[in-house]
């Protein structure tokens, strides 16, 4: 275990939270050296948010559809972040769009996770999109936020394979669990300041990443 003090990550969903919950567990056994200091969802009802609940974490709704714009929105998002004195924000199945003052704000301190190998695929439905195009492989990407949508340097991918048979749902289930082993290592690596990002590059022990991360 690491004597450095652990990172505090505030996690945004919107939805089941099964990401969420694979970092609650690397953080439970130090696998990351990090302390989840809250989860917030756009939506009431995500199960992510009994995760959160279930494991002592403080745990926020704030409905999107409460807000008269995407900047009000993300006013309200900064302020309860930062009220929770958090050094790193983790996007795991965030479905909405963050506007530039957001992404400016956390700049280098910003991680999402994409089902799909970026730059391919950005936006949403992309493991039908990868069957409709015939690609034999799929899978996720880490990334750095930035003010383009699914855009921002990539700092680890994983892939699986399409079958044949592939539908939708089985792939997403897939990729789900490659998913959980992924995030957790790459938050490690920003919580241990071993990754960052320089000139929008993402850069791990001094240097810059390919293009699709590690
Ligand atoms: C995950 O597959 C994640 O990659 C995706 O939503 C799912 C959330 O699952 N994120 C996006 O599509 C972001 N554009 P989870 O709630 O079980 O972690």
């Amino acid at each position: 275990m690491s004597n450095q003090a652990k990172g505090k990550l505030v996690v945004l969903i919107s939805g089941g939270g099964s990401n969420l919950q694979s970092i609650i567990d690397a953080c439970d056994t130090n696998t990351v050296n990090a302390n989840i200091v809250g989860v917030i969802s756009n939506k009431e009802q995500a199960f992510g948010l009994e995760r959160a609940n279930n494991h002592g974490i403080p745990s926020f709704a704030v409905d999107h559809t409460q807000f008269d714009s995407r900047e009000a929105f993300d006013l309200k998002l900064i302020e309860t972040i930062d009220a929770l004195g958090a050094d790193y924000v983790i996007l795991a199945g965030f479905m909405r769009i963050l506007t530039p003052a957001f992404t400016t704000h956390y700049l280098g301190r910003l991680l999402n996770i994409h089902p799909s190998l970026l730059p391919l695929y950005p936006g949403l439905h992309t493991h039908q999109r990868a069957i409709d195009a015939g690609d034999k492989k799929a899978g996720a990407s880490i990334h750095f936020v930035t003010a383009e949508l699914d855009g921002g340097p990539v700092i680890l991918q994983a892939q699986v394979d399409i079958a044949p048979d592939e539908t939708s749902d089985s792939l997403a289930g897939k990729v789900l669990k490659k998913e959980h082993l992924i995030y957790p290592q790459a938050i490690n690596l920003l919580c241990g300041g071993k990754l960052k990002l320089i000139d929008n590059s993402a850069v791990l022990d001094g240097k810059p990443l390919p293009d699709a991360g590690l």
